[in-house]
């Protein structure tokens, strides 16, 4: 293995440029010509009429089943389970692209080697601990026995490659260093303790648990006490180090992704032995905390597999809800979570013992229950007869549902909720739309004349009609930009003497120096990164088309141009919005004013709200006046942009 290449950003776009995507897709699906498309069946969902279009001219698919959209490269990764690096590397490799990497300076080598030398000794290590509990006296007598009582057979014990570290304080730091490995490394590692002088092991007389990274590196070690001495900890973990991350990595997940993505599943348990049982049972989508809870790393790299997470408990209540809060950051990421509570005093491990693969599964696929309802009637049970516990509960249950990205899933589970709790929906609209107007207050702060705040939000959550951030009218612009950026209008203005002059501008020039009048900067990123891409390279006087920004480097900005262009004008959203949409373009200048005046008027609808907040805080008298001229000017200016909006949808 070699240390990792940086790809310049020229070669990345040449990649992107050269590869055909009716040809990339063809390797892996059928395709057959339909006018100008290629359609055939979605490899990314079950389907039996096809509905998954490749578009040469513009470069992308899209599937109008299933949604999902994207360039050659996206194509790859979603289809080839790659990171963006590594489909870009295959789409050069197909198109025979020279990369001609940026080579590694020398921190980047150091810090390289000393992560390849440290999974190096890992990797002795646990074929170490692993002979010795297979081919010594003192390995197979309690190690072996060990697990033979706990059930595990051999094939399971070699495929998580488990192992046995002996009594001897320093067996394994000696053998090591007689292999020639640093006692530096055996440090780093934490295989080892003590000091350079003399060290001594970290695990001593403990069956051994071997951690993998994605790729099957091992990178830690568990290592469980053989009986119960209450005196000492059940487990000793590997520090965390170069290599090994704990809030980066989950156990089992090497040997579980393939069966996750087959599953569209990902089953989470707490412990090393319910992950290694349920394998032993046949269930392989299964992985572990580790004992914690959950965290932001953790739950994206399930993420990479699948959008679905079921969660194991062992009927503990306790333990249940303190992972509630961990529960939450997996819906915040858009993830669905359903959740299982075992039998009284069973647990994942004991679970897959006694019962058939079958069983279990036929067990999981009854029980579960979205995580929203089941948080529901287990609050319920808490609050039954106390009208102020239930106030308090629904808050709490409105809180975790704000959370949810997806104003889809937000109102299925209000109307869930309405029936578990027998509050009638509004009551909990009402509060989950307070909770989501407090969300964008905090991210979207007003982008005009004297605030330019951006938000890192890469999505925006939308609050159904309300909405004050203007998010659908600034994607709206955008679409216009890149659709039609290029196209020239035509305006009559009056010179100094009375005479009518033509003057020429291209759309995405007049809406720059428009939305730069009013010094209004786009709230959401990448919109905001567009604007600033295009305003770049008008300087040069060129003006990007469709596939500019379908090819771009950056992902974010290739991936939203890719939506913006393949989705249809978004009528449906329009229209629910109470927003005028024009099915055709009579005049192009008329939808580009219009769509700028109905963003402004959104962004100072927005403004004007925060101002009467502001003015109701504020109780000296004089601040109140210059905030009530403020309210008043922008009133004055959303008049007449009302007024020729009147005008403009008159016509
Ligand atoms: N854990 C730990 N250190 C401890 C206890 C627990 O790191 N002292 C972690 C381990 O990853 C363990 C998980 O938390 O696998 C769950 O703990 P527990 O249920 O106690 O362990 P099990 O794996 O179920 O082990 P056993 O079945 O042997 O009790
Ligand atoms: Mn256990």
């Amino acid at each position: 293995m070699s240390l990792k290449k940086v790809i310049p950003q020229h070669t990345v776009q040449t990649i992107l440029e050269t590869a055909r995507i009716e040809e990339v897709v063809s390797d892996f699906v059928r395709l057959k010509k339909r006018g100008s498309n290629l359609i055939g069946l979605c490899p990314f969902h079950q389907e039996k009429t096809p509905s998954f279009t490749v578009s040469p001219s513009k470069s992308i698919f899209k599937c109008f089943g299933c949604g999902k959209s994207g360039n050659a490269a996206g194509f790859i990764m979603e289809h080839e389970h790659m990171s963006y690096p590594e489909a870009l590397r295959y789409l050069a490799q197909k198109y025979q692209i020279e990369i001609e990497e940026h080579e590694p300076d020398p921190e980047e080598i150091a810090a390289f080697n000393e992560r390849e030398r440290m999974l190096n000794l890992n990797s002795f290590a646990q074929q170490y601990f692993s002979e010795v509990l297979f081919k010594t006296d003192e390995g197979k007598a309690i190690g072996l026995t060990y697990f033979k009582e706990r059930e595990f057979l051999e094939p399971v014990i070699k495929k998580f490659q488990l192992g046995f570290s002996p009594q001897l304080r320093d067996s394994f730091s000696s053998h090591a260093l007689t292999h020639g490995y640093a006692s530096e490394l055996l440090l780093s590692t934490g295989l080892s303790i003590g000091s350079t002088e003399k060290l001594y092991d970290r695990f001593q007389s403990r069956v051994i648990f071997p951690i993998h990274n994605l790729t099957g590196k091992v990178i830690g070690f568990g290592a469980r006490i053989l009986g119960s001495d209450k005196s000492k900890a059940k487990y000793l973990n590997s520090p965390e180090s170069l290599v090994y991350e704990k809030s980066k990595s989950l156990y089992g997940i090497y040997f579980a992704k393939n069966a996750i993505i087959r599953q569209d599943n990902c089953l989470l348990v707490e412990g090393y032995t319910d992950v290694i049982s349920m394998h032993q049972a046949g269930i392989e989508h299964v992985v572990a905390s580790s004992g914690t809870s959950l965290t932001i790393e953790q739950i994206r790299l399930i993420k990479r597999y699948t959008k679905n997470i079921t969660i194991l408990f062992d009927g503990d209540p306790a333990g249940i809800r303190a992972s509630m809060r961990g529960i939450d950051l997996i819906l915040e990421e858009g993830m669905n979570v359903r959740v299982v509570l075992l039998p009284d005093g069973e647990d994942p491990d004991s679970f897959a013992r006694n019962h058939r693969s079958s069983e279990v599964l036929e067990f999981l696929s009854e029980t579960s229950k979205d995580f929203v309802s089941f948080k529901t009637s287990l609050l319920l049970e808490d609050s039954k007869h106390d009208p102020i516990q239930k106030a308090n509960l629904i808050k709490e249950i409105v809180q975790t549902i704000s959370l949810i990205p997806e104003p889809i899933y937000r109102e299925v589970y209000v109307k869930e909720c309405s029936r578990l709790l027998q509050v009638e929906e509004q009551t909990l609209l009402n509060e989950l739309n307070k909770l989501l107007r407090q969300k964008f207050a905090k991210q979207a702060a007003v982008p005009i004349a004297d605030t330019s705040l951006h938000t890192t939000q890469q999505e925006y959550v939308v609050s159904g009609p309300e909405s004050q951030t203007g998010y659908f009218q600034e994607r709206e612009l955008v679409k216009i930009l890149l659709e039609f950026g290029g196209n020239i209008l035509t305006q009559t203005e009056i010179d100094e003497d009375g005479f009518p002059i033509e003057q020429e501008e291209s759309v995405a020039r007049y809406i720059i120096e428009d939305l730069k009048a009013d010094a209004i900067e786009f709230i959401h990123t990448t919109h905001q990164k567009i604007l600033e891409i295009i305003t770049q390279e008008l300087k040069n006087n060129h003006i990007p088309d469709e596939k500019f920004f379908i090819h771009h480097p950056e992902p974010d900005v290739a991936m939203l141009s890719i939506d913006l262009l393949s989705s249809p004008y978004e009528v449906h959203n329009w229209e629910r919005k109470n927003i005028f949409v024009k099915k055709e373009y009579s005049s192009l200048q008329q939808i580009v004013t219009s769509n700028l005046l109905r963003y402004k008027d959104k962004v100072i609808d927005y403004r004007l709200q925060q101002l009467s907040e502001e003015i109701k805080k504020t109780s000296n008298l004089e601040d109140q006046l210059i905030l009530l001229e403020q309210k008043r000017r922008y009133d004055q200016i959303r008049k007449q942009i009302n007024e020729r909006l009147g005008i403009i949808i008159s016509k």
